[in-house]
């Protein structure tokens, strides 16, 4: 038997992204393209303006699609599966790769399966990874900062959640703050290397709490009254870094003694921050993170995530599955 090739379509946010992934009969999975279109046109607007976002990716859709098959080396025809993400992200945008993906699949004829984006991000570090539950699962963007138990394949714990912003929001809102620029994760992380962590101080958040949260607005706040102090934006990056990556890393350590588990997965687009892989490769856990290209949203982890589905015999969804803003 020929291994069974999936694409993979995420629109939810401001990247257009199309992977294709193969499962082989023996249930390996390997990337066989992955191909992003940045929108480049929300830098100006220091954050995502979502009736742009749907017109950029109605336009880019297709030329992405062509560009990943072109580089697994195949033709529309060879799809036997299309995946895309219904949720969560913001609606207008994900419609356009939800309905292209179930076009693209009838007109094929082949099975459709619609993802959820979280379990995408889990995929992207796991299925490379060939990890199998169970496991903790961090995932850290701009839109989330979840942590989930996952006991068994496709079933997902919630163990604690941001109160306030996403992690990904936090470097961002800061990085505008200190005139870094936009995307503000890689500015930071940039920056810090040149700052002072002990220049600026920042408290740990939630200090002293029993559950699993996150919170970010206290070092958002912390960081904006330096900056009208007139801190250095090198110092601000290095000390937020600091207390942002110690905060991430403790708490899923105790989330991880509690649940009983030695492996956790970290994803999402601030997966990709290097102090944050440091910390977690010096820890007592052993830490998954995506590979190259898959930390930020993608197509892949989209085409990852239905062949997980697959491989454990979930039915395809029906080609009447909408849109959600905030999937459960
Ligand atoms: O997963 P993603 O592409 O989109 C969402 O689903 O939200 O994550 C984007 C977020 C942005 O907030 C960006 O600043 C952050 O990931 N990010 C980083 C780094 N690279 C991207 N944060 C910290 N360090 C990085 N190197
Ligand atoms: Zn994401």
């Amino acid at each position: 038997a020929r291994p069974t090739r999936i694409l993979g379509i995420d629109t939810s946010c401001d990247d257009t992204g199309v992977g294709v992934v193969e499962l082989a009969p023996d249930g390996g999975i390997r990337v066989l393209a992955n191909r992003v279109w940045s929108q480049t046109i929300h830098a100006s607007y220091g954050g995502v303006m979502p009736e742009l976002a749907s017109r950029e990716h109605v336009e880019r859709i297709d030329a992405v699609t062509g560009d990943a098959l072109a580089e697994a080396g195949l033709t529309v025809e060879d799809v036997d599966v299309v995946a895309a993400t219904s949720g969560p992200g913001l609606v207008g945008a994900l419609l356009v790769g939800l309905m292209y993906g179930k076009g693209l699949a009838q007109a094929l004829g082949v099975p459709f399966y619609a993802a959820h984006h979280l379990e995408g991000h889990i995929f992207a570090a796991a299925s490379e990874a060939e990890l199998r539950p169970p496991y903790l699962a961090l995932v850290v963007s701009g839109g989330h900062t979840h942590l989930f138990d996952v006991p068994r394949e496709g079933e997902y714990v919630l163990v604690g959640a941001t109160r306030d912003d996403a992690a990904g929001e936090a470097f961002d809102k800061i990085a505008r703050l200190a005139g870094l620029g936009y995307p503000g994760g890689p500015a930071i992380s940039e920056a810090a290397q040149r700052g002072d962590p002990e220049a600026v101080p920042f408290k740990e958040p939630l200090k002293g709490q029993k559950g699993f949260d996150f919170s970010f607005s206290g070092l958002k706040t912390a960081a904006l009254l330096a900056h009208r102090a007139g801190a250095r934006p090198e110092d601000l990056a290095a000390g937020f870094e600091r207390a942002a990556v110690s905060f991430l890393l403790k708490t899923t350590l105790r989330a991880a003694q509690a649940h009983g588990r030695d492996t956790v997965v970290v994803s999402g687009g601030v997966a990709a921050n290097r102090a944050l892989r440091e910390a977690f490769a010096a820890s007592p856990v052993r830490a998954v993170f995506p590979g190259q290209g898959l930390n930020t949203d993608n197509g892949a982890m989209i085409a990852l995530a239905g062949a997980a589905a697959l491989r454990a015999g979930r039915p395809p969804s029906p080609l009447s599955e909408g849109a959600v803003a905030y999937a459960p």
